[in-house]
């Protein structure tokens, strides 16, 4: 007759049987015991050993490597993220445990509000009415939990069988929506806190990890972004040279009468289902041996699995004392005396700290594996933990995180034992994946009007063939077309020292440049202070005027009157090559008083102010024609001047006779198209969105220059900023906190857009940037600030391709030639510095001008070095007409 005890051992059946030989002596007796228990002694270069060998299998596995066979799965689960705390909604959760005989239905309600939970119900076999859902209430969500060692492909019939079965039901509105093993929820289950929450730990019955890894490195996956739960399946590790050390011969024992000897021999050592069995096995071994109980067994001593976890738990828990460890062993049919209490006590002390370090040796490997991918030098992290036996036993935990800090010191680890069980956990990655799908959705919303196709970057180019046609008749046109006097390029026979100006991008420079048989340059950087840009324009010009002096005095040159050239990149209407009236400022600048007057003007009366300093000022010169003569001294072809900085523009050689307003009609002469403005028109307005109109409502020039403000550096930042703030209202980005500092202007550089967009894969710089920027980052936002990064510098690049494309199908048309070969001179920090820019503009160009084959070649110098050839050519004509 078999009766279970309180303790759930069987009573009444007990025979002891004992030991003939006669006892050993103490001494005797306390080497077997010493012996025995050294056993389960591990040592920590033992336990590295581990950590390291198992870590090697989890990188092997990642890596996809078959031959040889990784001792461990790293099965990806599609879990992509972890909870942001924002998540809501009711959930269904099916619960299989391990045993598969009981199912557990939950119902989770997630509040989606930080710090108010509810708590779940739950109820066996049944599923409860409520499930069926009434009026009003949205579709629900089912998720799945199995036991470990739940196969994904058994999984997949199972959901569909349950499905199935929803469906014939009829009265239930359900769906089923994931498949979870058991550490996937007991990380996602984790409360969101201080440190991100990316490793699950569970020791159960068996035991397993997942962690968040970088989904680049799941060679089976295929994908280069974001990150994805991989579940470790540790369990099944067995590496001989690691292990093999510290098997003991009841681990042999163990194994070999287990049901799948051979297998699983990590989880046999750690897991709650064998704990209890290694405390039996070495108990009985004691006993036999005459150590223990007098030297007696009973029938249930020598029955498997008469000792469970919780036996073993309650034997070593000081709280619940001596008394109990008696009155189960006595339930075992055994009679211990007052030693054997303490010295079974020691036994199961033994089996359980070996499994904790053992487990923390496997942990330690999954945090250098989580350091290594996310390349950090320190690594903090929280670890959820779940199971019997992280919850029952009581020093569990407390060995397992001393041991990791001995073995992981880089790691700040912080363990969180999971709240119920799995069950919060499976809501949560069904909830999570709602949460990803929707935000997707709205960040392609977002960005689905700054991704152009063919027919609208076709239909931009058309528009600017047609723009530049009219501002070259001297119709009104948002393309201002300007003749630049200037006709030629150098020859190479022009010689001397020139200084040159340049002003209007990042930098102000003066510059000394000497034309022997090459090109040297001299120069210094100045800085405008933006006090002085938006100042008087007498204070502007008295500026520059004192930088020349000090330039000056520094290269010896004082007293000289070297010819000079002038770099001024903002729209002037020239009359001369000396005389260029500005039409308005651009990029920042607002000095008063000088839009409608001659900039060399402007400059030679501040000269005159100056008294101390004599001047020549020959020639006034755009950045764009800059840029085109300085790379055509190097290359003949060179006939476009392309200009991606602070702001942008182009020039190239037109065809006088097309140019209304400058007489002759042979030959050329190079044409500052000013294509900032283009579109100033509204002609672009279909292109426009609400973004654009918000930087351009903001900016110093409302409805001015706006291909300017969809293109160049001064604005992409403010365009990234402004959608970075509309995403986070939506809930998108940031946890939907709106961040004081996000409303900040220009708080979100250009180069930054460069600088994150080098770095497409690891995010360190997104994340760097925007920490430094005070927002507070999940892996998730840092994925999206890139791809609205990405957006936003392709339609720059493609709109400044199409602008190129109509520049050069003018010129091959001019010439009527059937194919162009055409080199264009490039400069500005946005395109020398973005790591696709300039292969976007080339793609979109040979996309959109297939007849012309376009060289772009990037200027070394700057336009200064321009403006001193034009100097030059000048000085050079002026000599030949005097001659
Ligand atoms: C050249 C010129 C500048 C010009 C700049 C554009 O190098 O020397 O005068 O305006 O490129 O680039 P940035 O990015 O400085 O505006
Ligand atoms: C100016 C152009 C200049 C361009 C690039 C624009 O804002 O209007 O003259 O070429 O910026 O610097």
């Amino acid at each position: 007759m078999d009766s279970i005890g309180s303790s759930g051992l069987r009573q009444g059946e007990e025979t002891l049987s004992c030991s003939e030989e006669g006892l050993p002596g103490p001494s005797d007796s306390s080497e077997l015991v010493q012996e025995c228990l050294q056993q389960f002694k591990v040592t920590r270069a033992q336990l590295q050993q581990i950590q390291a060998s198992l870590l090697g299998s989890m990188e092997q596995a990642l890596r996809g490597q078959a031959s040889p066979a990784p001792a461990v799965r790293m099965l990806p689960t599609y879990v992509g993220s972890t909870p942001h705390g924002t998540e809501q909604g009711d959930f269904v959760v099916l619960e299989l445990g391990a045993t598969g005989a009981s199912l557990r239905v939950l119902w989770v309600t997630l509040t989606g509000i930080e710090g108010h939970r509810v708590e779940p119900r739950s109820q066996e076999f049944v599923i409860p009415q409520e499930v069926m859902l009434g009026a009003g209430q949205q579709s629900t969500l089912i998720s799945w939990t199995k036991g470990f060692r739940c196969s994904g492909v058994e999984g997949q019939d199972v959901v569909q069988l349950l499905r199935d079965a929803i469906r014939r039901q009829g009265a239930y509105n359900i769906d089923v929506v994931a498949v979870v093993n058991d550490t996937v929820g007991t990380m996602m289950g984790c409360e969101p806190g201080v440190r991100p929450c990316e490793v699950g730990l569970v020791v159960d019955t068996g035991t397993n990890a997942c962690y968040m890894e970088e989904a680049r490195h799941v060679a089976v996956l295929d994908e280069d972004r974001g990150r994805v739960c991989v579940s470790v399946e540790w369990g099944s590790f067995s590496d001989d040279g690691a292990l093999g050390p510290v098997l003991t011969t009841f681990d042999h024992t163990l194994d070999h009468e287990s049901l799948n000897p051979g297998a699983q021999r990590f989880e046999k050592m750690i897991g709650g289902l064998y704990l209890g069995e290694l405390v039996r096995l070495v108990l009985a071994h004691l006993a036999r041996c005459g150590v223990l109980f007098g030297g007696c067994t009973s029938p249930a001593l020598l029955s498997q699995g008469s000792i469970l976890l919780e036996h073993v738990a309650e034997m070593e828990d000081p709280s619940t004392g001596a008394a109990r460890v008696h009155a189960i062993l006595q339930d075992l049919g055994l009679s211990p005396g007052a030693s054997d209490v303490e010295l079974v006590q020691h036994v199961c002390a033994a089996v359980c700290t070996r499994a904790a370090q053992l487990c923390a040796a496997a942990l330690a490997a999954v945090l250098s594996c989580l350091q290594h991918s996310r390349e950090q030098q320190t690594l903090q992290v929280a670890v959820a933990t779940g199971g019997r036996v992280c919850e029952r036993h009581p020093r569990f935990c407390s060995v397992l995180q001393g041991t990791v800090m001995l073995l992981a010191p880089e790691c700040d680890v912080s363990l969180i034992p999971s709240v119920d069980g799995g069950g919060r956990g499976v809501a949560m990655v069904t909830a999570v994946a709602a949460r990803l799908a929707a935000h997707r959705r709205l960040l392609e919303e977002t960005l689905a009007p700054f991704r152009l196709n063919h027919d609208q970057l076709a239909a931009v180019q058309a528009q600017m063939r047609k723009a530049m046609a009219k501002g070259l008749r001297g119709e009104a046109s948002s393309l201002r077309m300007l003749p630049t006097f200037v006709r030629a390029t150098p020859d190479g026979s022009e010689r001397g020292d020139f200084l040159a100006l340049d002003l209007g991008g990042t930098n102000f420079r003066v510059l000394l440049v000497r034309v022997t048989t090459g090109v040297q340059i001299t120069s210094e950087i100045y800085s405008i202070p933006e006090t002085v840009a938006q100042g008087s324009g007498q204070q502007l010009f008295d500026h520059i005027v004192d930088c020349i002096v000090d330039f000056q005095q520094k290269q010896g040159l004082s007293g000289q009157s070297l010819p000079l050239g002038f770099t001024f990149s903002f729209p002037c209407r020239q009359l001369g090559l000396d005389q260029g009236i500005l039409l308005n400022w651009t990029k920042g600048f607002k000095a008063s008083d000088c839009e409608g007057q001659d900039v060399v003007s402007l400059l030679r009366e501040a000269i005159t102010r100056r008294q101390a300093v004599e001047l020549n000022v020959v020639a006034i010169v755009n950045d764009t024609v800059g840029t085109m003569m300085s790379c055509g001294y190097e290359d003949p072809r060179c006939e476009i001047g392309l200009i991606v900085g602070t702001g942008t523009n182009a020039c190239y050689m037109e065809e006088l006779r097309n140019v209304a307003g400058v007489p002759g009609d042979s030959g050329r002469m190079c044409i500052n198209m000013e294509w900032g403005a283009f579109g100033d028109d509204g002609s672009l307005a279909m292109l426009s969105t609400r973004f654009d109109a918000s930087v351009d409502q903001a900016s110093i020039n409302p409805g001015k220059q706006r291909f300017e403000k969809m293109i160049s550096g001064m604005y992409l930042g403010e365009i990234v900023r402004h959608i970075l703030l509309h995403l986070t209202s939506l809930g998108v980005l940031f946890r939907g906190q709106q961040i004081q500092r996000l409303q900040t202007r220009d708080i979100f550089k250009t180069k930054f857009l460069s600088e994150i967009e080098s770095d497409s894969l690891a995010l360190r710089q997104v994340r760097a940037i925007l920490e430094d920027l005070g927002l507070p980052l999940t892996s998730d936002d840092a994925l999206m600030v890139l791809e609205v990064c990405q957006a936003v510098s392709q339609r720059a690049a493609q709109l400044c391709g199409a602008g190129v494309a109509a520049v050069v199908e003018k010129i091959r048309e001019n010439r009527g030639l059937e194919e162009l070969a055409v080199s264009v001179g490039v400069d500005g920090t946005l395109y020398k510095l973005h790591p696709r820019f300039s292969s976007l503009v080339a793609a979109t160009v040979r996309e959109l001008a297939p007849r012309c084959v376009v060289t772009f070649l990037q200027s070394e110098d700057g336009s200064g070095k321009g403006a001193a050839l034009v100097t030059a050519v000048a000085c050079r004509l002026a000599q030949l007409t005097r001659v």
